[in-house]
């Protein structure tokens, strides 16, 4: 088959393997197998499944290479299907749940009309109501995006100290992060530099369950405090500020009353760390081009450029100083000046 047939097959295929994947975590099929072979019938019997379908998704998933097939059809995980299990240090399973689950798998069939008719609003033609209404009034679905944030962070922390990994942050006491949900990227920022303290901002029914929280399960609870709150409304005081995966969530008017409102609060010489996945320049692919539509899927925001992201910073009375990128990753880190 010539390259680029194969290479539209692989694409069209893409939604089996990632349906195929999801059924897996959700059944609970990778918290059942380890290193040692198990066969369908033990792994059916321990979760409840017919055992005849559950060797048919089990072969499918050593396809995809997240489990190993034995000659005698019993199963393991693979060092991929490892990730997949809930208690990994770098587990994604949660991202899994939200990216794959039912919520997310709907928003997408909008896609073709949204973009004839020119109304980005596949969460509000799919339930009604935007995506943080909809966590309000489901538990489920905030559970499964809360677990997914934390999920993603296990990566995108490591992406966000490398890309800081020279910056001079002992000029700064308090760090707060903006929208930061349970708190894994305040906790990570906070156990490799001793000398800060931290507030982690978010919507008070993010940060009332405080068993959820990182802080204390990170050895960090003596610096690290949790404030309910509306970033529209009012921000902590603090000397910076870090906001992963928020401006994306927004348009730009919503991002220059963010902005406008963390600066109101930063100290004078504060500093705002907008930590995002910036699309890079159009010869150029790159996972934020994707992640683009899923945003456009998913409420009123978008990926940005660099240059938007200083735009954006300077309409709100920041400075742009400069954009961090990690050696490895796919995210950077922009950074604005308060004086
Ligand atoms: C995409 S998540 C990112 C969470 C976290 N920064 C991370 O990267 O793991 C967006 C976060 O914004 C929070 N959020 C939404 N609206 C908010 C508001 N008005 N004020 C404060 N936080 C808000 C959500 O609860 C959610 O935790």
């Amino acid at each position: 088959m010539p390259r680029e047939e194969v290479m539209v097959m692989d694409l069209i295929f893409g939604r089996w393997r990632s349906q195929t994947l999801f059924t897996g975590v959700k059944l609970g099929i990778f918290d059942a197998l380890g290193e040692k072979p198990k066969g369908a019938s033990a792994v059916a019997q321990e979760l409840g499944l017919e055992a005849t379908l559950c060797y048919r998704l089990l072969r499918a998933l050593g396809c995809l290479e997240l489990l190993i097939e034995d000659k005698n059809r019993a199963f393991s995980l693979s060092p991929a299907g490892q990730l997949l299990q809930s208690d990994h240090p770098q587990t994604l399973r949660g991202v899994t749940l939200l990216e794959e689950g039912p919520e997310h798998y709907a928003l997408w069939k909008h896609l073709p009309e949204m973009i004839r008719e020119g109304r980005q609003n596949a969460f509000v033609r799919e339930f009604g109501r935007m995506a943080f209404d909809h966590a309000d009034q489901s538990p489920a679905y905030a559970e499964v995006f809360n677990q997914a944030m934390s999920s993603y962070s296990n990566a995108h922390a490591v992406w966000v100290l490398d890309a800081l990994e020279n910056h001079d942050l002992s000029q700064f006491a308090h760090l707060c992060d903006v929208a930061g949900g349970h708190g894994h990227l305040m906790c990570t920022f906070l156990t490799k530099y001793p000398h800060l303290r931290g507030t982690v901002m978010d919507l008070p029914n993010v940060v009332e369950n405080k068993e959820l929280l990182w802080a204390d399960r990170m050895g960090v609870g003596d610096r690290c405090t949790y404030v309910g709150g509306d970033m529209f409304e009012e921000i902590p005081a603090a000397d910076a500020y870090t906001m992963k995966m928020i401006l994306h969530d927004w348009n730009d008017e919503e991002c220059v009353q963010i902005l406008s409102n963390i600066r109101d609060s930063a100290s004078p010489k504060g500093r705002v760390f907008v930590c995002e996945h910036i699309v890079s320049n159009p010869e150029t692919p790159h996972f934020s081009k994707l992640f683009d539509i899923h945003m456009m899927c998913w409420g009123t925001g978008r990926e940005r450029t660099s240059e938007e992201y200083r735009a954006l910073l300077e309409r709100s009375g920041w400075t742009y100083i400069n954009t961090w990128f990690p050696s490895q990753g796919l995210m950077g880190v922009i950074e604005g000046a308060k004086g």
